[in-house]
């Protein structure tokens, strides 16, 4: 018997997994679920993997079969089914018994329900889990957040089941109330930046140079092995050359498991739809940033192009109107793919830097207490945004915890002065040619302006101040000033 034990309710994917997971660090798993398959099927499961576990629909029974204090896993989607849970949960459970919610909830209704469950006497954590299917099996990045005194009992359980980077575990207890979901989603918002970045980029290649696919895939893997690397960009280099045929399941060719003649040589990526939906979490990422006034511009567009991307019939018929922008970037397609895997570089530093920023704002905003290297270290393996820039990233934080922002990194700000030129000529071909590359762009904005020692928003305090008395501050002078502007029209 193993003195760790671990409750998981919801045997879905992802909670099955982890139940999985644990089960091989060794941990005592109890599950349970309402549906009578999932059950069995992780019993099966277990069984095959060598394990016996105790698993149940029935709620008594799962909970019995756990020793006290309780921890209690509840892998349900976000939402109505994890206050469902928790409604069924609550009374059953005795003081002490600690509840962490590992779905990608909206950090507001953590916090109400760590405090709901506070009152009643339970711990309750918000833990964010990173690395989808595979990772949940293998080895996820985990981002709990809630009171500190129960995480060392559930310490040693997290720690074996997590993604490893030098033998480090890739979780830790990151802060107060809703700071682990909070965390998740600001990953998610990178996650956002970082994919549409690499979209853009695949654009440039494809419509801008005319590379072919498994060009481009060579590329990405290239930039994989190089400063770039990241399990995005070594995703995206398979996804290039992934070809067409595979996803051609036998039972749609019944009696031929030849792939028809049109298949052959094409690639799965050219037959997927043109068209990225989201479950939220980068939305929200904007939403918060808005309200704590961060500029976090590059997640803020890829939620926007997400968006744009789903007005397909919009854009087909916008597109016989006006014409389709997109042509050839001029000059050499190589010295494109060159500028390119700086110009992701450079962009990559500054979406990380703003999601980061907006972390530190948070953190004192709703007093989450967070530590920005832990969350850099947590982030190295495991989890989607996992790339080797997030070590250098972890050591700024630790050289110096109250950096404003990573942009001001030593390490960082000198990589990105060798870097940003690539961006900006990114860009400009990317105009020159007609191929969107909003994100790109946004983020060579946001550097523009944040190293910007004068803007032209004196120009917009003069406007407030003209039409609405607004008052405006001096740089000659201290206070708010109100001037008797020259009327229009004069
Ligand atoms: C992760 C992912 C995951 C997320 C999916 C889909 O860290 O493993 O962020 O949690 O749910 O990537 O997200 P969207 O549907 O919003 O793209």
């Amino acid at each position: 018997m193993s003195q760790h034990h671990l409750g998981v309710v919801g045997l879905g994917v992802m909670g099955r997994n982890l139940a999985l997971n644990a089960l091989d660090a060794g941990v005592d798993v109890s599950g349970t679920d309402l549906g009578e398959d999932a059950v069995r099927g992780f019993e099966d499961e277990a069984a095959q993997d060598g394990h016996q576990v105790t698993a149940s629909t029935d709620l008594d029974a799962f909970l019995d079969a756990l020793p006290r204090p309780r921890n209690v896993l509840v892998m349900v989607p976000a939402g109505a089914p994890v206050d469902a849970v928790l409604k069924s949960l609550a009374p059953k459970l005795a003081e002490g018994d600690l509840v962490i919610d590992g779905g990608n909830s909206f950090f507001k209704d953590t916090q109400r329900r760590h405090d709901e469950m506070a009152a009643k006497g339970l711990h309750f954590f918000g833990m964010g889990v990173s690395g989808g299917e595979d990772g949940a099996r293998h080895g996820p990045s985990m981002m709990p957040g809630g009171p500190k005194e129960p995480y060392a009992r559930v310490a040693p359980i997290l720690e074996a089941m997590a993604a490893k980077v030098d033998g480090d575990p890739c979780v830790a207890h990151l802060g107060n109330g809703a700071s682990g979901h909070y965390v998740k989603m600001v990953h998610n918002g990178i996650e956002y930046g970082l994919m549409q970045l690499l979209a853009e980029a695949y654009d440039l290649m494809k419509r801008g140079a005319g590379l072919s696919n498994d060009r481009m895939g060579d590329q990405f893997a290239e930039w994989d092995a190089g400063e770039l690397q990241s399990y995005l960009v070594g995703i995206t280099a398979h996804i290039l050359r992934q070809p067409a045929v595979v996803d051609v399941q036998p039972h749609e060719m019944p009696g031929d498991e030849t792939p028809p003649e049109n298949m052959t040589g094409k690639y799965l990526l050219d037959f997927i739809l043109d068209t990225a939906s989201q479950k939220g979490t980068g939305k929200w990422t904007s939403q918060d940033a808005l309200d704590l006034g961060v500029p976090t511009p590059t997640i803020d567009v890829a939620v926007t192009a997400r968006y744009l991307s789903a007005l397909k019939q919009e854009r087909v018929a916008a597109s016989a109107l006006l014409g389709k922008p997109a042509g050839r970037v001029p000059g050499d397609p190589e010295e494109l793919v060159s500028a390119l895997g700086d110009a992701l570089l450079a962009a990559f530093l500054v979406t990380y830097a703003q999601g980061f920023a907006l972390l530190k704002r948070a953190s004192d905003a709703y007093e989450f207490d967070l530590h920005l290297e832990t969350a850099a270290r947590i982030w190295r393996g495991g989890c989607i945004i996992r790339s080797d820039l997030l070590e250098t990233f972890r050591e700024a934080f630790r050289a110096d915890p109250d950096l404003p922002n990573l942009l001001v990194a030593p390490a960082v700000s000198e990589k990105l002065i060798g870097h940003r030129g690539a961006l900006r000529k990114a860009v400009v071909l990317a105009a020159q040619a007609g191929i969107p590359t909003p994100c790109l762009s946004s983020t060579l904005d946001y550097l523009d302006a944040y190293r910007s020692e004068w803007l032209p928003a004196n120009l917009i305090a003069a406007q407030r101040d003209y039409f609405g008395a607004h008052t405006f501050a001096r740089i000659d002078e201290e206070g708010m000033h109100h001037a008797q502007w020259e009327p229009a029209g004069l």
